[in-house]
């Protein structure tokens, strides 16, 4: 018979041809290959023991039946950021389900949830968490109204997916029954690979912003319009591109990061009336990266007074730092103990669905090596054994769960 991990690895590569681009792996919110994806895995769902239902943003929800009255959630999220691996947050989907499949209908006292969310990227909108910002009961309203870039809403998306956005407020499971969740993921950095150790325990993960900024100038002829007197957008934006470099790399333990810029109208002999830019900024304390945003908006208006040029910012998503669950993250320790591995604990730089699942109950995360910490890049990578790890680890924090409940 075929060893679990094996079935997880084959998983994340047959999940990994879904995509919305003819080449790479492109999966936003509430696209067709969400859908199809979101059709397989509840297959794979119901043949591990679960019964299975979408909830009012089309997260799908695996349930497997305990004795007792509690639940136990696992997942992480199954979309993707464009260009992506096949790990990031499948994987963790994959080994939810391959250890509920292990169980093999053994009645535990208590029941198990997979939660494979249907938007952590924020790819489309700009955001992060919409998927178990609704299932943790935190979703915010005024995201109804975010735009992707086609002008198309959230609340468009979410109704064309075949979700209901009136009910995106309420649509949170409650937590009356709750003993936790726990997500497995890839490390996305390279502290594990460099102490060669095949999983580490998460201690929390840091703060972002994320803001859309737009600058705007006079678009023009390129031919005819002087060098001097020119407002042009595409300019001002550069010039706060690269003060967002120089201010992270001042300030210990930060990143910043412009990933998207939308020159518009995007012809290459018209000077950019408007060009829009996209900020990620992170940092292991709250307010330093207030502190930083705060820096960088008013360096944004300095670069457009200097320039004739206008600008508008909008705050688009705050996470303040998330500690995980001493008592579940201990717990998963012991599980590595009894695994024959030494405990390692490391900080998580990037945004996982963790963060919102601590706004519902206690959360605690597994990280995955992954090869080189390379993720958000086709070539992330990691290895069977390493996922037959994680497994184990799971399998036996289930198990000690299990004895505390019973
Ligand atoms: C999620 O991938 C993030 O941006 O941290
Ligand atoms: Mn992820
Ligand atoms: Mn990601």
């Amino acid at each position: 018979m075929k060893d679990t991990a094996t079935t997880v690895m084959e998983r994340c590569e047959l999940l990994s041809n879904i995509s919305e681009d003819a080449e790479g792996i492109c999966r936003p919110y509430g696209c067709e290959s969400m859908r199809e994806v979101n059709k397989i895995v509840s297959g794979w769902m119901h043949s591990a023991g679960m019964t299975t239902r979408h909830d009012a943003i089309g997260n799908l929800i695996g349930r497997y039946e305990g004795t007792g009255g509690k639940t136990l959630i696992l997942g992480s999220h199954l979309d993707t950021v464009r260009d992506a691996g096949k790990y990031d947050g499948i994987l963790g989907v994959m080994v939810a389900v391959a250890c509920v499949e292990k169980l093999g209908g053994e009645k535990i006292p208590f029941s198990i949830e997979v939660a494979a969310f249907a938007d952590e990227e924020g790819l489309r909108f700009g955001t992060t968490y919409l998927g178990s910002s609704v299932y943790a009961g935190a979703f915010d309203e005024a995201r109804l109204e975010l735009e992707d870039r086609d002008e198309v809403s959230l609340a468009r998306a979410v109704r064309d997916f075949g979700g209901e956005p009136d009910a995106l407020v309420n649509g949170g499971r409650g937590n009356g029954d709750l003993l936790g969740y726990c997500e497995v993921h890839i490390e996305q950095g390279p502290v594990l690979e460099n102490k060669d150790l095949p999983v580490g325990v998460v201690t929390g993960i840091q703060s972002q912003s994320r803001i859309q900024a737009s600058f705007t100038g006079v678009a023009g002829h390129a031919g005819t319009v002087p060098m001097e007197g020119r407002k042009d957008a595409l300019c001002a934006a550069a010039e706060f591109i690269l003060e967002v470099e120089r201010t992270a790399k001042a300030e210990p333990d930060s990143v910043a990061t412009v990933g998207e810029v939308n020159v518009l109208p995007g012809a290459s002999n018209v000077i950019s009336g408007e060009t829009r830019v996209s900020l990620d900024l992170r940092h292991p304390d709250d307010a330093a990266r207030e502190r930083l945003r705060d820096h960088l908006r008013s360096r944004a208006a300095d670069i457009v007074a200097s320039r004739n040029c206008g600008h508008s910012w909008e705050v688009r998503q705050e996470n303040a730092v998330i500690p995980m669950d001493d008592r579940l993250t201990d717990i998963l320790g012991k599980a590595m103990e009894s695994s024959g591995l030494p405990v390692c604990r490391i900080p998580s730089g990037a945004g996982h669905d963790a963060a919102q699942m601590a706004s519902l109950t206690a959360p605690a995360m597994l990280f995955v090596r992954c090869e080189g910490g390379i993720s958000h890049n086709p070539a992330e990578s990691v290895t069977k054994e390493d996922v037959g790890v994680a497994i184990d680890v799971v399998s036996r924090f289930i198990e000690i769960l299990a004895e505390d409940e019973s």
